[in-house]
């Protein structure tokens, strides 16, 4: 039996009137309540966070935001999500897997199908259903049959050499999606008024120790003005402790010293939500040592682990605060240089070492504070970059090098 076509069902509704929808995507069921305005590229990107979705030219024209409808291509730009009521929707993140690709995906980075990567999303779904339908495809209808996308690259040569190969290797029929079923599904649907809350992630149920070297540790230290006793109160209580961590929430506390939460983060232009376990393992009142465990997955399939370290010191008045983090990072996280990745952390533990200090001293609860942005990020490391150079050219005027004699100057 053949899959039903794509909807779309006769919707009516007064402007802003919120409409149930529940479709599943990327074989993960989801609920939505949705005014019928939403389309269903912005259902995916906004409210279930599955932001591999492009959209171009929100026009039909591009193809960028392809989909897959019921096991066929659709421009998600053109449908309303309220229309796709118990449709099924395949996105670029169900198709694989950073360590598990599609023989689609293999093949664009084999052949160097992507330059910027904007239109590849679309290229890859419109091509799984062109394979999907047509296995015997001539070499020399690919390029009628891909025209649907706009690559603005230009990178269409190779785009066709890669589905020209999977075509050759698939004429029996092209595999199908790698990652239906056990995906990250992140509901932030409180965005829009009357939405209701998509279902809990099904992502990260078991917290796993971190295994083999770290991708980057980070070590920072902090003199606090805030007591000992002070601090360490804060520490304690993990609700402060996530309340000081930018971009972090606590959504759940699981007993047994396990929660579950959120954290995110952006960096140039990528925007990762996590969603995850933290787990305690270690909180010594007397050595004032907190050892946390994290693990958390985002949308696009990257995943982070952290096994960080608090620990906090009698300094004069105040108090030493050190930080420890091992950090594990798997998937698109993974892109970024360890440099950056390193002084995005770094950053991250001197604003949650500052927030700590602001609750100690007041003693009151820090406000949930921002994700850490790229720009802000990229300027705090700029100046503390200027102001190490302009110490070691103070350094180096107060005590010019001595040369050896005979040496020439
Ligand atoms: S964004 Fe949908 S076709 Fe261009
Ligand atoms: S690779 Fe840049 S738009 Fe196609």
């Amino acid at each position: 039996m053949t899959s039903p076509p794509p909807l779309p069902r006769p919707v009516r509704a007064e402007a802003g009137e919120p409409l149930d929808v529940t479709m599943t995507v990327n074989g993960t069921e989801v609920s939505l309540s949705l005014p019928a305005r939403v389309t269903l590229a912005d259902a995916l990107r906004d409210h279930l966070g599955l932001t591999g979705t492009h959209l171009g030219c929100e026009h039909g024209v591009c193809g960028m935001c392809t989909v897959l409808v019921n096991g066929s291509a659709a421009r998600a730009c053109l449908l309303f999500a309220c229309q796709l009521d118990g449709a099924d929707i395949v996105t670029v993140e169900g198709l694989g897997r950073p360590d598990d690709l599609h023989p689609l995906q293999e093949a664009f980075g084999a052949h160097h199908a992507l330059q910027c990567g904007f239109c590849t999303p679309g290229f890859l779904l419109s091509s799984y259903d062109l394979l999907a339908h047509k296995p015997d495809v001539a070499e020399e209808d690919l390029p009628v049959e891909l025209s649907g996308v706009l690559c603005r690259c230009t990178g269409y040569r190779n785009i066709l050499s890669a589905v020209s190969e999977v075509a050759g290797a698939h004429r029996d029929g092209i595999p199908g999606p790698r990652n239906c079923g056990r995906h990250v599904l992140m509901g932030h649907t409180a965005a829009e008024p009357g939405a209701k809350s998509a279902p809990e992630p099904v992502g990260v149920r078991e917290i796993e120790l971190p295994q083999g070297d770290p991708t980057f540790t980070v070590e920072v230290t902090q003199e606090l003005t805030a007591s000992l006793e002070k601090t360490w109160a804060v520490l304690d209580d993990i609700d402060l402790v996530a309340a000081c961590l930018p971009g972090a929430e606590l959504t759940e506390h699981l007993g047994d010293e396990k929660y579950r939460g959120r954290a995110r983060v952006s960096v140039g232009p990528i925007r990762l939500s996590f969603v995850g376990l933290a787990q305690v393992t270690e909180r010594d009142a007397a050595a004032h040592r907190l050892r946390v465990i994290g693990q958390g997955e985002d949308a696009g399939g990257g995943r982070t682990q952290a096994d960080i370290l608090l620990v906090a010191e009698e300094a004069g008045a105040g108090t030493r605060l050190r930080a420890t983090a091992q950090v594990y990072l798997t998937g698109r996280i993974a892109q970024f240089g360890r440099a950056l990745a390193g002084d995005v952390s770094r950053r991250m533990f001197e604003q949650f070492a500052a927030a700590v200090e602001e609750t100690a001293v007041s003693g009151v609860r820090t406000t949930a504070r921002k994700p850490p942005g790229a720009l802000a990020l990229l300027a705090a490391t700029l100046v503390a970059k200027a102001r190490e150079w302009g110490r070691r050219l103070r350094r180096a005027e107060h005590n010019p090098p001595t040369h050896p004699k005979g040496t020439q100057r």
